[in-house]
């Protein structure tokens, strides 16, 4: 029960990884707060779009007048468009892409600071990407979205250590993970299968992630038991990034 009585607010809360952080950190004790584009019927859920500066300050102040603490931020929506190049990759799906993963956590982590610095503590967890270290040609949009996200994690880091002490803000970059995200092109009829072998065999453990293992990371992180690391990136990678 580590984030017992801790408020939670989550993003990207209805599917993949951020649906598996929030049937964790419930586990684990949390009072959730679930946020997604998409409308989920559950008790604590707020629709939003991250990519809305209004829709934050709103759901801020929701969750301040309904709890009257904000503990942790999981900045977990993300979309990924595309496997567009530099040159096929329109300018559209890049705008499209920033606004959601790297101007969607730019936006949670602006605004969630100000009640956490209040409080003395809490922890902020950016789901980047392996993406976040090392690229990959086939998508542009989402590598430099996911690269812009492990700098804003350690800027945010940086300004916190010296401006709120016991607030920290800390990223975990998953590699490929079987979620709805990932399994719309790992099914396809045709190719499907060899695109999931090919990257397998590209990962030193043999395997591609699952979203639970990603959430593990996250339930740290989010945990007191962190709390000497900020400015941090946990790789969830089998020994991706490694190589
Ligand atoms: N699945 C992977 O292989 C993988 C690998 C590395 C990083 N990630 C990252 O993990 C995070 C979760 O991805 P996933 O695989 O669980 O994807 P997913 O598609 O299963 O879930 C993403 C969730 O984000 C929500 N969302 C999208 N746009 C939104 C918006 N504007 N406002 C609010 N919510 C929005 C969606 O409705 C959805 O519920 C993303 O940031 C993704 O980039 C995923």
């Amino acid at each position: 029960m580590i984030l017992a009585n801790k408020v939670a607010i989550i993003t990207g809360a209805a599917s993949g990884i951020g649906k598996a952080i929030a049937e964790r950190f419930r586990s684990a004790g949390a009072r959730l707060v679930l946020a997604d584009l998409a409308a989920m019927p559950e008790p604590g859920s707020h629709q939003m779009d991250v990519s809305s500066e209004s829709d934050w300050i709103r759901l801020i102040s929701d969750v301040l007048t309904e709890c009257d603490r904000i503990d942790v931020l999981v900045n977990a929506a993300g979309i990924s468009l595309s496997n567009d190049t530099i040159e096929t990759c329109t300018f559209e799906t890049l705008t499209k892409t920033f606004d959601v993963n790297l101007c969607g956590t730019f936006l949670g982590c602006k605004h969630v600071i100000a009640s956490m610095r209040d409080q003395g503590s809490g922890s902020i967890v950016n789901i980047g990407s392996i993406f976040s270290r090392v690229a990959d040609g086939k998508c542009a949009a989402y590598t430099a979205s996911k690269g812009g996200v492990g700098m804003l994690t350690k800027s945010t880091a940086l300004h916190l250590a010296k401006t709120a002490p016991g607030v920290r803000c800390n990223q975990v970059s998953p590699t490929f993970t079987l979620t709805p995200m990932t399994e719309q092109w790992l099914a396809e009829p045709s190719q499907g299968e060899v695109h999931r072998r090919t990257l397998e065999k590209a990962h030193p453990m043999g395997r591609l992630g699952q979203p639970w293992e990603i959430a593990a990371a996250t339930l740290f992180l989010a945990s007191d038991e962190s709390r000497a690391i900020t400015g941090a990136d946990f790789v969830v990678d089998g020994g991706y990034t490694a190589q």
